[in-house]
Parts: C-alpha cells; structure tokens; sequence
C-alpha cells in the first residue's frame, strides 16, 4: 500500500529542481518554429499511439530534455508504485477510506483463473460481481429496446450521474439504433423538467433515476416531482416506468422503485458512466456495443498499467500538463472536438480534471506551494473557431489546446469532412507558427502550444479508449503533485448553505446572514 503522504510530492524531488533550472534557463525562451527546424524526427519523438488514439505532442513547449527530465520526476515521485496500488485494489482515496476501481468495471471476466494476472485474483469476487451486475443491466438495457411500448428514456442524475451517460449517448448517436429518445434531466432548476415532461406520455416513458448516494438534493427533487407527474398522469406500474441505478439501493426501494442495478463505493462518481450509471448508453447502443465501449478502456488501462513510462500516452499527456502548470505557468486547457458528436466532452472533463485535482493541499493536509488543477473549457471546432479562437491566436494568456479529431466520417455529406479536418490542422497550425504583421493589429505571435488527439473512428470502443485515457492523465498529475484525485470535499460546503437559506426564502428570517445574502434574499422574497 502507498498512501499518498508515503511518497515524495513532486516539488521534493531533485528532478523538480532540475526541471525548473532548465525551465530558467531554456524551456521560457523554447520556440517551436525553431525547434521544429532542428529537428527532423521531431513529429516522430514527440507523437505516441496507444489503443485508439494516436496522440501528437510535437506542437508543445518541451523539448528532449524537459521531457527526460518529467520522466525523472514520474519516477522519483514513484507514479508507477502508485498506479499499481490503484490497480491492487488499495484504499488510495484516503480520505474516505476507499479503493478506486473504476478499471475493474472494464475488465472482462477472468476465464481461466490460473492465467489470470495478481490483480485479478486479489480482485476476483469483485470482477464476478462487477459481471453478474453488468450481464444483468445489459440484459434489461436490451429487454427495454425491444419494447416498442417505451419511446423516451429520461435520466434523472446529475454531475457523474449525468455528464457520462450524456456525453456518450451523444457522441454514440451513429451507433443509436433503438429508436428510442434520450432526455437528460440535471438542473434543480425545474423549467429543465417541465420540459421535458411536456415532450413525452406517461405511458411510454422509463424514468432512471440515477445516483450514486441516492441522496442528492437536486435528483432527489427531480424524481420526486416525476414521481407525481407519473401519478397525476395516471400512471399506476411504477416498476415498468421507474429503475434506479445507485450504489444505495435500500434508499431506492424506499422510494418506491424495485428495479435497481447497483454499484460499489470504490467507483467514484465522476468514473462511474462503466457501471449502471452507464444504463442509457446501453439502451442506445445495444449491450454488445456497450461492452466494446468497456472493451476500448480497458485496452488503455492496460496500456496505462503495462507501458514503459517513456511511451505511455496517460503518462505523457500528465507530465505535460504539470510542465504547463508549474513551469510555464498556464492556468486554463482548452479542449476543441473537431466531431459535433463529442460536444458535452468538454463538459464532462471539466468535472473529471476540476473535481478530480481541484485540490489546494497535499495528502497530508499540508497547503500545496504551486498549482494543481487548470481551468478546463471549450466548445466544438469549428464553433469554437468562430467565437473564442481570437484570444488564443491573439491574447495576452497562452492557453494550451487540445485538439480532438476524428479520421473517418460516418455520413455522406460531399466535402464536409475535409472542410473540418483542413481547419483543424490549420488551427493547429495557425497557433503554431503565427504570422508577423507589422501592423500591429494583424499580427499573430505564434509558438502556442497544442496536443493533437486522433481517432481513427468514432465508435465505442475508441471513445472510451479516449475517456479512459483522459481518466488516467488526470490520474498522474494527481499523483505527482501528491493530492487524493478522488474525493470532493470542495463541493459540500454550499450544499449545506443551500439546506440552512431555502427555508429562510419562506420565511424571511434573514438573522445571522451577512449583509449581501440577507439583501439579496429580501430582494427575492419582495419580487
Ligand atoms: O456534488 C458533487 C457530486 O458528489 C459528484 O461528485 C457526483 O458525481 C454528483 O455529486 C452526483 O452524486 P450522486 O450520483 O450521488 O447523486
């Protein structure tokens, strides 16, 4: 076991020092321009393949000696030890006492145990639960496409409980075919539900009702308020038209629902669209195509747990978002989806890197002296191109950009996927080599760093190859800066304001609050 606190934090570490006087001395000044016509083979040095994705990393600020360097620290901070403990199945989210196992819920089932690997057999009640649930959630996935009777499925969940199931529902849309239609419902907000509600029959409706706690204010609303919408529209077989996916299945019971697929406390919330919660993404693609959707991530677990640091895709994207963070000093990532299908995806990696390493103090409880997570946002190219791309060709802030394309369309339309693909590469580009003016107003510094992300197909397997990969950078930058990426304290405190201020929006009772929420609620009481 390797609690966090045991290894060294990546600030302690010789490498740390190595990298910040090269930083000093080099990395500041490093052009890409001039570096690319040094160097030939730099494209090949500074690309890696891995299970569905190649990844090309030539266009970043790093040269030959950073990235040494970065693979120093990954190993004197021992990221490796730490990888394997989360994949040992040890209690690596200390802080709440729980092991992270959000891999286990890709791995097929062992076949034969005497050539399974250590893991698996340390694991192997797990993994035969992990199965029996998943056989049992496909099963009804496929028993629910096949009732005609259901037209429109509606998520009720939020956060984890929505952004997976959402985003892939979205981005599988070309492997879609049940023929149903797919509402998620999020917001406590209830113009989100009414409107939903105003869209679909009682009687051809399944709500799922997901939520890892079951105790989620903002689900719990929603599904009560469906609960009596079903009711008042007479609706009466609650086990036909409600199903629960949660970790708290005693709790769902209570509320009435009897048909529930459940899951473990060791899948963190924001890792957990691989299990039930992953329910509406098997209803619309079918259960073999969720399992190769599982199939995809774990062929990058695999590559993540088995490949030298040196050509490890996870690793690499990691080390260099550190670089970008603690060296150069970058705050924000921008993410670009050249796929309109992938649209929620940066929605979704707001919350695995925000939740995961939005974190301001080590293990130990100690205040961290540098940076952890950056700001993570973006919207699809070529939308994006035309709103906020000014700022990244022309802005005071560099901001790093993470492209993400797609070889292959899957739709006929003459000229639209080489019209998408040249403006990727020119973005790219653009950022890269800028264009002098000495005009002032047209001129374009250049030397802005990107990360290239290619799939060659849309399909289950390479997205959860990439959602898997994603998963696992967050995972080493995690552990080198030496946070617990798996707990959320930051998210309870404003729950518990939230309990104390509604009943004073009844009645009033402004006594104790401070002066700007006490007018604000007066304010909204008055109107
Ligand atoms: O408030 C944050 C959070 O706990 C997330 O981590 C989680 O994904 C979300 O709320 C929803 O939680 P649940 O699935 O338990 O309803």
């Amino acid at each position: 076991m390797t609690p966090a606190h045991s290894r060294p934090r990546c600030d302690q570490t010789a490498a740390w020092a190595a990298l910040q006087q090269h930083f000093d001395t080099e990395g500041r000044r490093f052009d890409l321009r001039a570096a690319f016509a040094a160097d030939a083979q730099r494209f090949a040095a500074f690309s890696q393949s891995a299970p569905h994705v190649f990844a090309d990393l030539s266009k970043n600020l790093i040269d030959a000696t950073a990235q040494t360097l970065l693979f120093d620290l990954a190993q004197q901070c021992g990221l490796a030890q730490h990888r394997d403990a989360m994949f040992a199945g040890d209690k690596i989210n200390h802080t709440e006492q729980r092991a992270v196992m959000h891999f286990l819920l890709r791995k097929p089932a062992a076949v034969n145990e005497s050539s399974a690997d250590a893991a698996t057999k340390t694991l192997a009640n797990e993994l035969r639960e992990v199965h029996t649930t998943l056989d049992a959630m496909l099963a009804y996935a496929e028993q629910v496409r096949a009732d005609a009777s259901i037209t429109d499925v509606v998520n009720i969940g939020i956060g984890g409980s929505d952004l997976g199931p959402q985003m892939a529902v979205l981005a599988l849309d070309g492997f879609a075919d049940s023929g149903k239609r797919f509402h998620f419902v999020s917001n406590v907000d209830g113009h989100e539900l009414a409107a939903v509600l105003k869209r679909v029959h009682v009687n051809s409706t399944l709500f799922l009702i997901a939520s890892k706690t079951f105790t989620t204010i903002e689900t719990m609303t929603n599904a009560r308020s469906a609960k009596q919408w079903f009711q008042e529209q007479g609706g009466t077989h609650v086990a036909k038209h409600f199903a629960a996916l949660t970790t708290n299945v005693a709790a769902a019971r209570e509320f009435g629902i009897d048909t529930t697929f459940g899951f473990w406390d060791w899948v963190g919330g924001r890792y957990s669209m691989w299990s039930a919660i992953g329910l509406p993404v098997a209803m619309a693609i079918g259960a073999q195509g969720f399992r190769d959707f599982l199939a995809g991530a774990h062929a990058m677990d695999e590559h993540f747990r088995t490949a030298p640091l040196e050509g490890n895709l996870p690793v690499r994207l990691g080390l260099l978002d550190l670089w970008y963070r603690n060296f150069h000093g970058f705050t924000s990532r921008s993410i670009a989806p050249y796929h309109s299908a992938l649209r929620r995806v940066p929605a979704y990696l707001q919350q695995l890197e925000m939740e995961s390493n939005g974190k301001r103090v080590d293990g130990t409880g100690q205040t961290l002296p540098f940076g952890t997570s950056p700001v993570l946002w973006g919207e699809p190219g070529t939308n994006g191109q035309h709103a906020y791309f000014q700022m990244l060709h022309q802005g005071t802030d560099v901001v790093p950009v993470e492209f993400i394309a797609v070889t292959r369309a899957r739709h006929s339309l003459a000229g639209h996927h080489s019209q998408l693909l040249a403006n990727v590469l020119a973005q790219a580009q653009a950022l890269m080599l800028g264009k002098n003016d000495a005009g002032g107003h047209r001129h374009f510094p250049g030397n802005r760093p990107s990360s290239f992300l290619l799939l060659d197909d849309l399909t289950p397997a390479s997205l959860g190859a990439l959602i898997a990969l994603q998963e696992h950078r967050v995972f080493v930058s995690g552990a080198l800066w030496g946070i617990n990426s798996f707990d959320q304290w930051g998210v309870e405190l404003g729950k518990v304001l939230a309990k104390d201020i509604e009943p004073r929006l009844h009645s009033g009772d402004a006594a104790g609050l401070d002066a700007s929420t006490a007018g604000l609620l007066q304010r909204l009481r008055s109107a």
